[in-house]
């Protein structure tokens, strides 16, 4: 089931100030005494950060622009071939800057325009009723540290690659914008965390692992998939599974590797029309209501 948490490394903060961010073994900057030192003090900006103040810039390293013109010249690639149409148009009308890494507020200055969102900082996890809450007033929080230099288009955990290539890129469409939105009208009418964890995973299999026929191939619309070098080129192999909110809420996932299952929509409408009325509509008695009804996925 939906275990965001273990996605990102947690944050600590000790009584004297300290900011720890707690890179896992297999992290790719675990052994670079310069790049936990990077981490922690990016997550200390960012914790810093009250909301109402001027959102706080990030003087990144050589390295790191290096790492995002690599990425997003290699995701704009990808993107021709795998991205549904409404996303390269939307992220053509973001003209996201591929040669220097974009601070949230210049995010915030080409997006807002389109659709009215704005990027506000987090240091890493933000609990999830914060997080979706969010939407409701299109607003959207996002890491801004990026991942090891070693490995430019590898990350075991969202990164300001995933957040803005990957979500500013939908968010720029007016159609997934007002999705969103009705994500954070939705969460604010939740009470139960079983609801809360039910919504997160329907949103972890459409607006993160999402993807749409169109004119005969399989392109993605997902966050996860347009912000990844490598499961960009494999989805196509997944098992697809027609878009049902009953089976995406309630099918137990890993994180950790390629999502063998992902749920394939017939049209942008439809993801529109189908998960825009399960959000509009949800309660805290609609995973019981649904979940009677969902059947395994094999
Ligand atoms: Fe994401």
């Amino acid at each position: 089931m939906f275990t965001e948490a273990k996605l990102y490394s947690p944050v600590t903060r000790e009584r004297d100030g300290d900011v720890t961010v707690h890179l896992s073994d297999d992290h790719p900057g675990s052994r670079d005494e310069h790049y936990r030192a990077r981490r922690n003090a990016i997550a200390a900006i960012a914790l810093d950060y009250s909301p109402g103040a001027p959102v706080p810039h990030i003087d990144y390293t050589d390295d790191e622009q290096r790492v995002w013109r690599i990425a997003s010249t290699e995701l704009a690639r990808k993107h021709e071939i795998y991205a549904c149409r409404a996303i390269r148009q939307a992220a053509g009308n973001l003209a996201l800057p591929s040669d220097h890494i974009p601070q949230l507020d210049e995010v915030s200055r080409l997006l807002t325009p389109l659709t009215g969102f704005r990027y506000v900082p987090a240091a890493g996890l933000v609990p999830l009723r914060e997080f979706f809450g969010s939407f409701a007033e299109r607003t959207f929080h996002s890491t801004q540290y990026i991942r090891h230099h070693r490995a430019p288009l590898y990350t075991p955990e969202p990164d300001a690659i995933h957040e803005i290539i990957g979500h500013a890129s939908q968010l720029a469409d007016p159609r997934f914008a007002a999705l969103y939105e009705t994500v954070g009208t939705a969460v604010a009418r939740l009470e139960t965390d079983s609801a809360l964890k039910f919504l997160a995973d329907v949103f972890w299999f459409s607006l993160e692992f999402g993807v749409v026929r169109e004119n005969g191939e399989i392109r993605c619309y997902g966050a996860g998939l347009l912000s990844s070098y490598g499961e960009i080129d494999e989805f196509r192999q997944a098992r697809l599974h027609p878009l049902d909110v009953a089976v995406m809420g309630t099918i137990a996932y890993d994180i950790t590797h390629y999502q063998p299952v992902l749920f394939c929509a017939d049209s942008v409408d439809q993801i529109v029309g189908v998960l825009g009325e399960f959000f509009a509509t949800m309660t805290d008695e609609t995973p019981a209501e649904l979940g009677l009804r969902a059947q395994p996925v094999s």
